[in-house]
Protein backbone atom coordinates (compact mmCIF):
# COMPACT_ATOMS: atom_id res chain seq x y z
CA UNK A 1 0.00 0.00 0.00
CA UNK A 2 2.02 2.98 -1.21
CA UNK A 3 0.86 6.43 -0.08
CA UNK A 4 -0.85 7.61 -3.27
CA UNK A 5 -2.94 4.33 -3.24
CA UNK A 6 -4.32 5.37 0.20
CA UNK A 7 -4.59 8.57 -0.70
CA UNK A 8 -6.81 7.49 -3.97
CA UNK A 9 -9.00 5.41 -1.24
CA UNK A 10 -9.35 8.59 0.41
CA UNK A 11 -10.54 10.38 -2.79
CA UNK A 12 -13.20 7.13 -3.51
CA UNK A 13 -14.73 7.97 0.19
CA UNK A 14 -14.66 11.78 -0.48
CA UNK A 15 -17.32 10.74 -3.15
CA UNK A 16 -19.91 9.81 -0.20
CA UNK A 17 -19.71 13.17 1.67
CA UNK A 18 -22.64 14.42 3.01
CA UNK A 19 -22.15 18.13 3.33
CA UNK A 20 -25.11 20.08 2.18
CA UNK A 21 -24.16 22.86 4.68
CA UNK A 22 -21.03 23.69 4.12
CA UNK A 23 -20.37 21.84 0.49
CA UNK A 24 -16.56 20.59 2.23
CA UNK A 25 -16.57 17.37 1.18
CA UNK A 26 -13.59 15.47 3.43
CA UNK A 27 -12.65 11.76 3.05
CA UNK A 28 -10.33 9.74 4.84
CA UNK A 29 -8.82 5.85 4.65
CA UNK A 30 -7.04 4.79 7.48
CA UNK A 31 -5.02 1.71 7.59
CA UNK A 32 -4.86 -0.76 10.04
CA UNK A 33 -1.92 -2.41 11.25
CA UNK A 34 -4.12 -5.33 9.38
CA UNK A 35 -3.40 -3.86 6.41
CA UNK A 36 -7.25 -3.39 6.32
CA UNK A 37 -8.55 0.20 5.07
CA UNK A 38 -11.24 1.94 6.98
CA UNK A 39 -12.81 4.21 4.63
CA UNK A 40 -14.78 7.43 5.90
CA UNK A 41 -16.57 10.99 4.61
CA UNK A 42 -17.82 13.86 6.79
CA UNK A 43 -21.70 13.24 7.68
CA UNK A 44 -23.30 16.79 8.22
CA UNK A 45 -26.54 17.33 10.21
CA UNK A 46 -29.25 20.31 10.16
CA UNK A 47 -28.85 21.06 13.57
CA UNK A 48 -25.32 21.68 12.48
CA UNK A 49 -23.45 19.91 15.98
CA UNK A 50 -23.69 16.20 15.44
CA UNK A 51 -21.98 16.62 12.17
CA UNK A 52 -19.30 14.06 12.34
CA UNK A 53 -15.67 14.62 10.33
CA UNK A 54 -14.30 12.02 7.63
CA UNK A 55 -11.51 11.39 10.13
CA UNK A 56 -13.69 10.02 12.82
CA UNK A 57 -16.57 8.18 10.43
CA UNK A 58 -13.09 6.01 9.40
CA UNK A 59 -11.77 5.22 13.29
CA UNK A 60 -15.02 4.52 14.73
CA UNK A 61 -15.49 2.15 11.84
CA UNK A 62 -12.23 0.48 12.40
CA UNK A 63 -12.71 0.31 16.14
CA UNK A 64 -16.02 -0.64 15.88
CA UNK A 65 -14.94 -3.71 13.85
CA UNK A 66 -12.62 -4.94 16.08
CA UNK A 67 -9.05 -3.03 14.91
CA UNK A 68 -7.08 -0.24 17.29
CA UNK A 69 -3.73 -0.26 15.59
CA UNK A 70 -3.15 1.79 13.03
CA UNK A 71 -0.15 2.84 10.72
CA UNK A 72 -1.36 5.82 8.45
CA UNK A 73 -4.66 7.96 7.35
CA UNK A 74 -5.39 9.94 4.13
CA UNK A 75 -7.11 12.98 4.35
CA UNK A 76 -8.73 14.73 1.50
CA UNK A 77 -11.11 17.87 1.16
CA UNK A 78 -12.24 20.82 -0.08
CA UNK A 79 -14.69 22.48 -1.62
CA UNK A 80 -16.07 20.78 -5.04
CA UNK A 81 -12.67 20.81 -6.87
CA UNK A 82 -10.88 22.98 -4.86
CA UNK A 83 -8.69 20.70 -3.07
CA UNK A 84 -5.61 22.28 -1.22
CA UNK A 85 -3.83 20.12 1.52
CA UNK A 86 -6.74 19.33 4.74
CA UNK A 87 -5.37 19.10 8.26
CA UNK A 88 -7.47 17.01 10.87
CA UNK A 89 -9.67 18.90 13.05
CA UNK A 90 -8.81 19.40 16.58
CA UNK A 91 -11.18 16.75 18.03
CA UNK A 92 -10.18 14.14 15.68
CA UNK A 93 -6.76 14.40 16.51
CA UNK A 94 -8.03 13.79 20.03
CA UNK A 95 -9.76 10.55 18.85
CA UNK A 96 -6.93 9.76 16.77
CA UNK A 97 -4.79 10.30 20.11
CA UNK A 98 -6.52 7.67 21.84
CA UNK A 99 -5.55 5.00 19.73
CA UNK A 100 -2.57 6.08 17.92
CA UNK A 101 0.93 6.29 19.16
CA UNK A 102 2.69 9.89 17.83
CA UNK A 103 4.30 8.03 14.74
CA UNK A 104 0.91 7.56 12.92
CA UNK A 105 1.52 9.41 9.28
CA UNK A 106 -1.04 11.86 8.15
CA UNK A 107 -1.16 12.33 4.66
CA UNK A 108 -2.87 15.13 3.41
CA UNK A 109 -3.39 17.08 0.01
CA UNK A 110 -3.77 15.10 -3.20
CA UNK A 111 -2.88 11.88 -4.45
CA UNK A 112 -0.64 13.35 -6.59
CA UNK A 113 0.84 16.23 -4.30
CA UNK A 114 0.84 14.69 -0.75
CA UNK A 115 2.20 16.18 2.15
CA UNK A 116 3.27 14.31 5.10
CA UNK A 117 3.28 14.99 8.56
CA UNK A 118 3.19 12.52 12.13
CA UNK A 119 0.41 12.99 14.76
CA UNK A 120 3.37 14.15 17.50
CA UNK A 121 3.99 17.29 15.36
CA UNK A 122 0.13 18.33 14.69
CA UNK A 123 -0.72 17.16 18.34
CA UNK A 124 1.97 17.44 20.96
CA UNK A 125 1.11 18.03 24.92
CA UNK A 126 -1.90 15.98 24.22
CA UNK A 127 -4.47 15.09 26.99
CA UNK A 128 -4.49 11.29 27.26
CA UNK A 129 -4.74 8.35 29.05
CA UNK A 130 -1.56 8.73 31.18
CA UNK A 131 -3.49 12.13 32.72
CA UNK A 132 -5.83 10.05 34.08
CA UNK A 133 -2.88 7.80 35.87
CA UNK A 134 -4.49 4.56 33.35
N1 LIG B 1 -14.29 18.22 8.21
C1 LIG B 1 -13.82 16.93 8.14
O1 LIG B 1 -14.57 16.01 7.81
N2 LIG B 1 -12.52 16.70 8.44
C2 LIG B 1 -11.61 17.68 8.70
O2 LIG B 1 -10.45 17.38 8.93
C3 LIG B 1 -12.02 19.08 8.72
C4 LIG B 1 -13.48 19.34 8.63
C5 LIG B 1 -15.68 18.48 7.82
C6 LIG B 1 -16.62 18.89 8.91
C7 LIG B 1 -17.67 19.66 8.13
O3 LIG B 1 -18.61 18.74 7.60
C8 LIG B 1 -16.91 20.28 6.98
O4 LIG B 1 -15.70 19.54 6.87
C9 LIG B 1 -16.59 21.74 7.15
O5 LIG B 1 -15.99 21.99 8.36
Amino acid sequence: MTDKELMLQAAEARKHAYAPYSGFCVGAALLGKSGKIYLGCNVENAAYTPTNCAERTAIFKAVSEGERNFTAIAIIGGKENDLSPCAPCGVCRQVLAEFCDGDLRILMGTPNAIQTSTLAELFPHSFGKHNLNE
